[in-house]
């Protein structure tokens, strides 16, 4: 394919935001009426940051499917962005909600379910001790301090264009020469993440030596496969490498599961074998009922254990009133004993490999520079011709224009992408249609711009 012409994705992308505009009048309204009591007319930042000029207000939402304020219906392959991969309100899950509401949402007291939950995450993540979080951000922030605590270490090491939540330790990257920096956008960073933090290219074993080896490292915090950057899967013999080298040095390692739990019941880890000191997953975990968890090691259990005042525990920085609530509890349990199963992937599994290979078709058809990768029911399309390495290469393919393009193309066909990148969740209250809807309009974008 030849280059995109740019002035040509111009107008393409005006037409499309009038379309867009014509067929989204109440959403408009309301979100001119939105600006007047929340800043940005949004509840969260990042919700302004969708393809159209204005935010979609949803109506409903049921399995693969929502609707919105002005009678558009769509195909939701973004799931919250992983919160709802279940598919929204699995029944078992709204079940256990309704019950648990009646006898008690929040006592900071445990009911005995939550012992359910604690054996179930053995059994499948193969770690013994496990507490409880509402955000995965919490979950990290609360591995690495316990990380930093026992090691006496200061540091922590992430991978270039990683994410794992708003934890300040993370936000940084490296320029185009190589060099560490608080990552673009970091707001009011509470200090310069270079003091606290080191971050490397993934894949790059070289470099993870070289930053270990100084022993100032408590923890590397890792998600298993890239997936914020597109997806990024480990070379061969990196999995291996990142485990025996933190031994070697005495830096824990944290496997950040949470969006990678689209590969199986247990996640990469146990999908692949890997051995974390800690692992942390939220999202999909309670069926979009806030919830997230950490689990560890008896060695770390044990560690940990030795160097706490349980008299100072509440004001350690660890905690949250409302983790472990009953209601996150009961969801989660209904979520892991009856949704999030084997059954569960092999279906999403099947429909994700139709998605992909839809894709792919219009790839090699229209012999586009362009790749779609795929982990478990999670995929994505990349402009560029070959899948990255790592988070740098990746980034530096990030075309926003054209991401905003193929977006908002799909949005005023009915589906919607995850936004700030070109990815799709599919649950198994997808339909094969659905994907074939998909395919169709993701080719009728391509022939637009051909
Ligand atoms: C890998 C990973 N970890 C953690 C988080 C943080 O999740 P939350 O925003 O729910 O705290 C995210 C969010 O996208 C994520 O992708």
């Amino acid at each position: 394919m030849p280059a995109i012409n740019r002035e040509k994705l111009k107008n393409l992308l005006k037409a499309e935001e009038a379309l867009f505009l014509k067929t989204h009048p109440k959403s408009f309204d309301l979100y001119q009426r939105a600006r007047k009591s929340l800043h940005g007319g949004v509840p969260m930042l990042w919700m302004i940051r969708w393809a159209g000029t204005f935010p979609i207000f949803a109506k409903e939402a049921k399995g693969a499917h929502f609707t919105d304020v002005d009678g558009n219906d769509y195909i939701d392959f973004c799931l919250g962005d992983t919160g709802a991969m279940t598919g929204h309100g699995p029944e078992s899950t709204v079940q256990a909600i309704s019950e648990q509401i009646q006898k008690g949402i929040t006592l900071m007291l445990p009911f005995e379910d939550v012992i359910w939950v604690g054996e179930e995450l053995q059994r499948r993540f193969k770690l013994p001790f496990w507490q409880f979080a509402l955000t995965a951000t919490d979950a990290n922030r609360f591995a690495l301090r316990m990380a930093r605590h026992i090691t006496g270490r200061s540091r922590i090491l992430v991978f270039n264009y990683c994410y794992h939540g708003s934890v300040d330790e993370t936000l940084i990257s490296l320029d185009e020469e190589g060099t560490p920096m608080s990552r673009s956008g970091n707001l009011g960073p509470q200090i310069d993440p270079r003091e606290t933090s080191k971050v490397i290219e993934f894949n790059d074993i070289a470099a993870l030596e070289t930053a270990l080896s100084s022993r100032e490292v408590a923890a590397v915090l890792a998600e298993p496969v890239m997936t914020n950057i597109g997806i990024i899967h480990p070379s061969p013999g990196y999995h291996e490498a990142l485990r025996e080298l933190t031994r070697k040095y005495g830096t824990y390692l944290i496997i950040d599961e949470t969006h990678t739990i689209c590969t199986g019941p247990g996640g990469y880890t146990a999908s692949h074998g890997l051995q974390p000191d800690f692992l942390t997953l939220g999202k999909p975990l309670a069926g979009g009922v806030p919830a997230a968890i950490y689990g560890f090691t008896e060695e770390v259990s044990k560690a940990f254990a030795a160097k706490l005042s349980v008299d100072d525990s509440d004001a350690g920085g660890i905690g949250g009133t409302l983790a472990g609530n009953a209601l996150s509890i009961a969801a989660m349990k209904a979520t892991l004993q009856n949704v999030l199963t084997e059954e569960f992937y092999s279906k999403a599994i099947v429909l994700q490999e139709q998605f992909t290979a839809g894709v792919e078709g219009v790839i090699k058809e229209f012999e586009l520079p362009w790749i779609v990768k795929q982990l478990g029911n999670r995929s994505e399309y990349w402009f560029r011709p070959r899948p990255p390495k790592n988070g740098g290469e990746a980034h530096a393919a990030i075309d926003p224009e054209l991401d905003r393009y193929m977006h908002l193309f799909a949005l005023n066909r009915g589906i919607l992408m995850t936004p700030f990148h070109n990815m799709a969740l599919i649950s198994p209250e997808t339909t094969p249609a659905d994907v074939d809807h998909h395919t169709k309009v993701f080719r009728d974008a391509v022939m637009t711009l051909v």
